[in-house]
């Protein structure tokens, strides 16, 4: 089965890709990249095609990037794909985005259960449709015994709202004698948010041009190094994402220190 991965991970790669390759894992790697994935539209505007063809190209390289990750053993690879603000797009357009996690999954579910990938999402499971959250709920399942990179989706995810919630859930641990106000503590709070269990990501990459965090893990982002692209994310390919990689290994990350 090892021996099938290796084949197939290096069939998948130009040898020039597999230099590059070899190069970054020479050096540290971050455990946990983070991506805005931003300019889908854009990308469909600008080829005169609707939005919507824009996030379908989009899904495409969430197939390519997570192999690359997988490839790379990157612990965990968190993707921004329906923010709690992407209601207030067109019910078509919601629509459209809500069925990808769908149709991805449902075309390469087989292919990640063969990479050893476990998926996890973050976000509001409640306004999830059915059909959503029963495919990423299987996904979930079909993986939980895996053991290699964590494929996160942040669904129907909001960031503020996650705090909030999760200062709910301190107050009524602290009411109910849980615990004492002592205990208080960040490490203490990040087992409250969604992402408990997983570590801050090291590094996040947003495209199409926009340099903000659009309510996006806020509270764990707090020390991770910024990369920004104006590479649309239908166009981001696996020689971006290196170059992202190579971006941070040559970062100095101080966390507050000299
Ligand atoms: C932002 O681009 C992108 C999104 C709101 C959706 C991102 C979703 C995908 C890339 C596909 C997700 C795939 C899976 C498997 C869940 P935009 O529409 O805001 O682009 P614009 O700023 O150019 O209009």
């Amino acid at each position: 089965m090892l021996n099938k991965i290796k084949r197939w991970k290096n069939r998948s790669h130009s040898s020039d890709l597999q230099e590059k390759i070899l190069e970054i894992k020479q050096q540290p790697l971050p455990s946990h990249i983070a991506i805005i994935m931003d300019g889908n539209g854009r990308w469909a505007k600008k080829r005169a095609l609707p939005r919507i063809a824009g996030h379908h190209e989009g899904m495409k390289v969430v197939r390519k990037v997570t192999k690359l990750a997988s490839n790379l053993n990157i612990k965990t690879l968190t993707l921004y794909a329906f923010s709690t603000e992407n209601w207030k797009r067109p019910k078509m357009e919601v629509d459209y985005l809500l069925k990808l996690p769908e149709e991805f999954l449902g075309t390469f579910l087989p292919e990640l259960v063969e990479e050893n990938v476990q998926v996890k999402m973050i976000g509001y499971k409640e306004n999830l449709p059915k059909h959503t959250l029963s495919a990423v709920e299987k996904a979930i399942n079909d993986t939980k015994n895996n053991t290699g990179l964590i494929l996160n989706f942040a669904l129907n995810y909001g960031s503020r709202a996650e705090i909030l919630e999760a200062i709910k859930h301190v107050l009524n641990d602290y009411k109910s004698g849980i615990m004492n106000e002592t205990e208080i503590s960040e490490e203490m709070f990040s087992k409250y948010l969604m992402t408990a269990g997983l570590t801050d990501p090291d590094l996040l990459i947003r495209t199409s041009g926009e340099i903000r965090l659009s309510n996006f893990m806020l509270w764990q982002l707090a020390y991770t190094e910024f990369w920004f692209t104006d590479v649309l994310w239908p166009d981001f390919s696996e020689t971006h994402f290196l170059e992202a990689i190579a971006a941070f290994q040559n970062r100095q990350r101080r966390f507050g220190g000299v």
